[in-house]
């Protein structure tokens, strides 16, 4: 067995709109997401999130499953259009309340609970108004996290302004697939700033409502090859690096802008932006999946995308590729660029396959019991060269509203029956829940065909 360091935090990651349901319940507005999985054709079989697992009112069976997983901390999302149903004014006391619950419910269980300020649902009329591409979309969000952490901050000692800024502008303005759907080069390069200063500005907010709060960043990071050989792809993988990882990185860490980027980005900076934008966080927080692999692409607004991984490699049901060695990379890349970094958590981590599901419901997911041990092996392998990883959070503990991806693809280690809603725990949970307990786990090595 390979033991985690004591007092290694163990925790399950989620998102308001991916599993709360309830999007008409106490003064809650209309979020983009309600907008685009209500847009016939945008998600998968027309999902939305209008129920979706339900958790806005199941909290207490929730918290209780994260009590037998044995987890001690819980990373979810406050919904900003529960607390500002029209991204201003008044904020909405029940959507405080229900947050101000679900803390106490955790602290309860003896769970911390880590929250992360916005998990892509922006409230419809802040969208309308132009949504990140409108710099003052950046200073409605630090009031609303300020709003937000004046009610929770006296409980909560960890919270991140925004889940993956860099995943955002990619999915959201240049590919188009999520909320709201944009695809164009400048409104992704105008959101890309506005949402940096947000990251700055929430941070900034927060610490004046109380300084000992830990702010980090949570970023999806993965390393980022060519996916062939030659020029064209080179450059192209120096573009991806760009967009998905550097415009966000860089100037959060090192206070400035790739070059490739920098002069199409220079018209939207005003003074003062970089230093606002420029604050150490007090922990990264690192979601992995995957390493990238870039392709020239003319159809795209940079001319790249990411393709599936080339070869006959083992895949999720996404297509992204299973390789642990992938995170430790990913640490080494950082390094390289950033030098020592604050803690590291690893925010998400987690994988979608086709589950098999049994008349009563249980799922044999050894493929994700695996890729588990694999994963948690890889955060050993990081710590064994002297990379502070603090924790490891699950994506996600239960099965729920994958995007555009409606309910097709599942990453839950709790399968939820959509009709019922009844969840039950798969075989990954008791696998991890061991894991957990013994805060060790065994040496792993994929069998060779997986490799
Ligand atoms: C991440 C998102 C999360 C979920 C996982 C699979 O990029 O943060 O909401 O969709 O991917």
């Amino acid at each position: 067995m390979r033991r985690f360091p004591d007092g290694f935090v163990w925790g399950t990651a989620a998102s308001a709109y991916q599993i709360e349901g309830a999007v008409h319940a106490d003064g809650r507005g209309t979020s983009v997401w309600d907008t685009f999985s209500h847009t016939p054709g945008l998600t998968r079989n027309g999902a939305t999130g209008d129920v979706t697992c339900d958790h806005y009112h199941r909290v207490p069976e929730d918290v209780a499953l994260m009590r037998k997983l044995g987890v001690g901390a819980y990373r979810f999302s406050t919904a900003w259009p529960r607390i500002f149903a029209t991204g201003k004014g008044r904020p909405n006391e029940a959507g405080l309340a229900f947050y101000d619950r679900l803390v106490d419910v955790l602290l309860g269980a003896g769970i911390d609970p880590w929250v992360c300020l916005h998990h892509w649902d922006m409230p419809q009329a802040l969208e309308d108004a132009g949504g990140w591409r409108n710099r003052d979309t950046a200073y409605r969000f630090a009031d609303y996290c300020q709003t937000v952490m004046e009610r929770l901050g006296d409980r909560v000692h960890h919270s991140a302004p925004i889940n993956e800024p860099n995943v955002l502008p990619w999915v959201a303005y240049d590919m188009g697939v999520h909320a709201p759907g944009a695809r164009s080069r400048p409104e992704t390069l105008a959101a890309i700033h506005h949402i940096n200063m947000a990251h700055g500005l929430c941070t900034q907010a927060i610490r004046a409502v109380d300084a000992d709060i830990k702010q980090g960043l949570i970023i999806s990071l993965g390393p980022v090859h060519p996916a062939d050989d030659g020029e064209d792809y080179e450059r192209a993988a120096e573009m991806v690096d760009c967009v998905w990882r550097r415009v966000m990185c860089d100037p959060i860490m090192l206070g400035r802008y790739p070059e490739l980027l920098a002069d199409e980005l220079a018209p939207f900076i005003q003074s003062g932006d970089m230093d606002l934008i420029g604050v150490r966080p007090d922990y990264f927080g690192m979601n992995h999946y995957n390493r990238m692999y870039a392709a020239p692409d003319p159809d795209r607004i940079f001319g790249v995308q990411d393709v599936p991984p080339p070869g006959d490699v083992p895949v999720t049901e996404m297509q992204w590729q299973i390789d642990p060695s992938a995170m430790v990379e990913q640490f080494e890349d950082l390094k390289e660029r950033y030098g020592d970094l604050p803690p590291i958590y690893i925010t998400e981590n987690g994988a979608a396959f086709d589950d098999n599901v049994g008349p009563d419901g249980a799922v044999d997911d050894q493929d994700r019991a695996d890729y588990f041990s694999g994963y948690l092996n890889a955060v050993l392998d990081g710590l064994e060269r002297g990379f502070d990883v603090r924790g490891y959070f699950v994506w996600s503990l239960m099965d729920n509203f994958e995007w555009a991806e409606g309910y097709e693809k599942k990453f839950g280690i709790v399968h939820v029956d959509f009709d019922s809603l009844k969840r039950t725990p798969k075989a990954s949970f008791h696998h991890l829940s061991r894991i957990i307990g013994e805060n060790a786990v065994a040496e792993f090595e994929p069998a060779p065909q997986d490799r």
